[in-house]
């Protein structure tokens, strides 16, 4: 490659960025329309933080292949609301070795010991379901489904621990990607405060006598990169983005997969044909593999074309540290944010990809590389866990249940933070 092939990057030209953020915002197809004009790699700004933009497998692993030039990165609100302490906003051998101590808490035994309590969960929510008189918010109970395994099952909390948890979470979530200014009374304040109450409540928590009832015990010993064990408000802070990380993805995933089976009579049935063939619940040895790839192939790409077509997170950040090259001619400078857009990555490339059609996955399909829960250093620590809760669910509920949605509702997705059906998928029992 000879330097006068090099190009510098397509850019659409805005400044402030204050228009190009509110059709962020608004457009789902912000990204997209971008893509089409400019090509798979362009600059834009965003509130005055130039961005760059890219999509389809050959930019995203030239992005990923060269670790030494780039970082994390995250807005300026989660950075805030997550911490300085938090893995998500360290880098380097700091980032490492935390990562390496929270890791642990997602090992293969670690989730053999979540798996009877995730049953359980499960098992509640379908005894709710028949008992109920009148139709449920499917969506609603997948959020707590999903924010219970978290701090539930592996943070060990329960009742009223859990209950003030859960309370100011959803305050301090409802400023994750808004503005942050703190003006008095503002969401970002709020979530400020919420942080402040949540972050005491979480350390509170790792100095209490360890109980068997979670996963803490597993990260006892933490050392950090010194060799030092952790400070509580380090560990309070991976706590928070656990909460964070694990809650709201599993929980949209979960509802999106929910709405397309159930508006998909014929999806039902093809996906029935699997399920009725498995055993409900596995025994705590099995639970772990019981319906993965190997026996359930139908499920699993089920779950692979909800990832697809509605990824749970939209896009994933970097930030460049040294100049770099991306699809072979086009240079990146230093100090540019990147977003790997996954939204549109995914629809990127020949064939039906603006249609919800599983059975790809189980066809040679070469051109699709996704990527919903990130890639190289950085890829999702939960990426198991998520796996086997959403597999749990969907077997646990349709072995047992035949469910119907009630017709006048507004099916159609609310997008931020992560995709959900906007009236809840209100369901009930049939028969
Ligand atoms: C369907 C569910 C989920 C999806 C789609 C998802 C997706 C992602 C993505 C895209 C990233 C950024 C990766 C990158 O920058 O390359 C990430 C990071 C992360 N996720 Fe998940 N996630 C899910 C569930 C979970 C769960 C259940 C947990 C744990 C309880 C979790 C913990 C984390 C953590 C700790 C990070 C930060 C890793 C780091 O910076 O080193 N996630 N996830």
């Amino acid at each position: 490659m000879t330097m006068s092939k090099l190009r510098p990057l397509p850019t659409t030209g805005a400044l402030t960025g204050i228009l190009e953020a509110l059709a962020f915002f608004r457009d789902p197809n912000f990204a997209q329309r971008r893509f089409d004009r400019l090509g798979n790699v362009f600059e834009t700004s965003m509130l005055g933080q130039p961005m760059v933009f890219i999509q389809g497998s050959k930019a995203i692993a030239d992005l990923l292949s060269q670790p030494e030039a780039i970082e994390g990165w995250w807005p300026k609100s989660v950075q805030q609301l997550l911490g300085s302490h938090s893995l998500a906003n360290r880098n380097g051998a700091s980032h490492k070795a935390r990562r390496r101590v929270v890791a642990q808490l997602f090992s293969s035994s670690a989730l053999q010991r979540y798996s009877p309590g995730i049953i359980n969960l499960i098992d509640e929510l379908g005894e709710e379901l028949k008992a109920a008189k009148a139709p449920l918010p499917l969506a609603e109970r997948m959020r707590r489904f999903a924010f219970s395994v978290i701090a539930t099952t592996v943070l060990g909390l329960e009742g009223h621990d859990r209950d003030k948890l859960f309370s100011d979470f959803e305050i301090w979530t409802k400023a994750l990607f808004s503005i942050p200014l703190a003006l008095p009374g503002s969401p970002f304040a709020k979530a400020l405060k919420a942080r402040k109450r949540l972050i005491e409540k979480l350390q509170e928590i790792v100095n209490q006598p360890i109980n068997s009832k979670g996963g803490l015990d597993l990260l006892a010993g933490g050392l950090d990169e010194a060799g030092i064990p952790f400070a509580d408000e380090d560990l309070g802070e991976q706590l928070l983005l656990l909460l964070f990380a694990g809650y709201e993805t599993t929980a949209s995933a979960l509802s999106c997969l929910m709405r397309e089976l159930l508006l998909n009579p014929q999806l039902e049935t093809w996906l029935r044909k699997e399920i009725d063939t498995l055993d409900w619940p596995p025994t705590p040895e099995q639970a772990t593999m019981a319906y993965d790839p190997t026996n359930a192939q139908r499920l699993d790409a089920l779950v692979k074309e909800v990832m697809r077509f509605t990824p749970p997170v939209g896009g994933f950040f970097r930030r460049t540290k040294k100049s770099l090259i991306l699809e072979d001619d086009i240079v990146v400078p230093n100090d540019r944010v990147v977003q790997v857009a996954l939204i549109a990555s995914n629809r990127h490339g020949i064939g039906d990809l603006d249609i919800f059609r599983p059975q790809r996955h189980l066809e040679n399909e070469s051109s699709l590389s996704l990527m919903p829960f990130g890639g190289g250093e950085r890829v999702c620590l939960g990426k198991s866990l998520a796996e086997l809760e959403i597999r749990l669910m969907v077997v646990g509920l349709f072995r047992k249940l035949q469910l119907e949605v009630i017709p006048d509702q507004d099916f159609t997705l609310r997008q931020i933070p992560s995709p959900s059906p906007r009236d809840g998928l209100l369901v009930k029992v049939r028969g």
